[in-house]
């Protein structure tokens, strides 16, 4: 029987790569979106991929959305918790709202995306949480106090409950992305990404799918035995 994956944020950018990898791999998939209606629609019609709409920084939005996913297509087995936002500015014109945005989305939002799902692993004896971190969250980036927190914060939360589901045949890993060929990354201003390009030894941004295909190895059988990794996927900008 085909497992089944739910990727959050699943309909654009990077998302949008892991959840059509995943259905290609042979995963029943669920996509999760916050608020582009249109885009997700015309996501569905061209995969066939189911969407859903519930924001990941509310727990007991996700909590209900998470009911349904498995009332439409069963027990969640492969968790991607990849839904992020930037809210870039230096520190020292960082907003308040700016801070709790990116925290309540990237990082208390992949907390809302597991926490549902776990005692359901636990009892199937079987789990794979992957979350999608950043470069920027293993370096800092100059104007992203925020997120850098939250996916440093990522790399925290992996490691531990890589401890607490071994037992229970669960894995947990993370992805930290350089920069890929997103609009995440083409809302950076020109020059800013000009000169980030330069310091990307291979030269260019990556592209979502080599993202994907670290997600669908790290969701499969054969990743078994790796349990509070990192993989890092940057075209060499920066070594841990
Ligand atoms: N390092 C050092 N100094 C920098 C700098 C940098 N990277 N970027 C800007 N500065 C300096 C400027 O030169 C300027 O200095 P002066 O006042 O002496 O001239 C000062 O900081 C203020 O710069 P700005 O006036 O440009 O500040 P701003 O408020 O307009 O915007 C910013 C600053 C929003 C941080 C803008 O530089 C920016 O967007 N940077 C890109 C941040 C980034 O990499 N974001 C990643 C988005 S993609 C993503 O997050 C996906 C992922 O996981 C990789």
């Amino acid at each position: 029987m085909a497992r089944t994956a739910l990727v959050t944020g699943g309909s654009r950018g990077i998302g949008e790569a892991i959840s059509k990898a995943l259905k290609g791999a042979g995963y029943d998939v669920a996509a999760t979106y916050a608020g582009n209606d249109e885009k997700a629609a015309a996501f569905t019609e061209a995969t066939g991929i189911k969407t859903y709409k519930w924001n990941v920084g509310d727990y007991e939005d996700s909590k209900a959305g998470i009911e349904q996913v498995e009332a439409d297509l069963g027990p969640i087995d492969v968790v991607v918790a990849n839904a992020g936002i930037t809210r870039d500015a230096p520190f020292h014109k960082m907003t308040p709202d700016q801070w709790q945005e990116v925290i309540d989305t990237n990082l208390t939002g992949v907390f809302n995306t597991v926490h549902p799902l776990w005692p359901g692993m636990r009892d199937r004896g079987f789990g794979r949480v992957i979350v999608i971190s950043s470069i920027n969250g293993q370096k800092g980036q100059f104007g992203q106090v925020n997120y850098a927190a939250t996916k440093a914060g990522d790399l925290g939360i992996i490691k531990s409950l890589a401890q607490e589901g071994a037992k229970k045949g669960i894995t947990a890993n993370a992805i930290c992305p350089g920069y890929i060929a997103t609009e995440m990354v083409m809302a950076v201003p020109e020059k800013v990404r000009e000169s980030i390009i330069s310091q990307i030894p291979v030269g260019r941004l990556g592209e979502p799918d080599e993202i994907a295909r670290c997600v669908v190895f790290l969701a499969s059988d054969d990743a078994g035995f790796i349990n509070g990794s990192t993989i890092t996927a940057n075209g060499g900008q920066f070594f841990v």
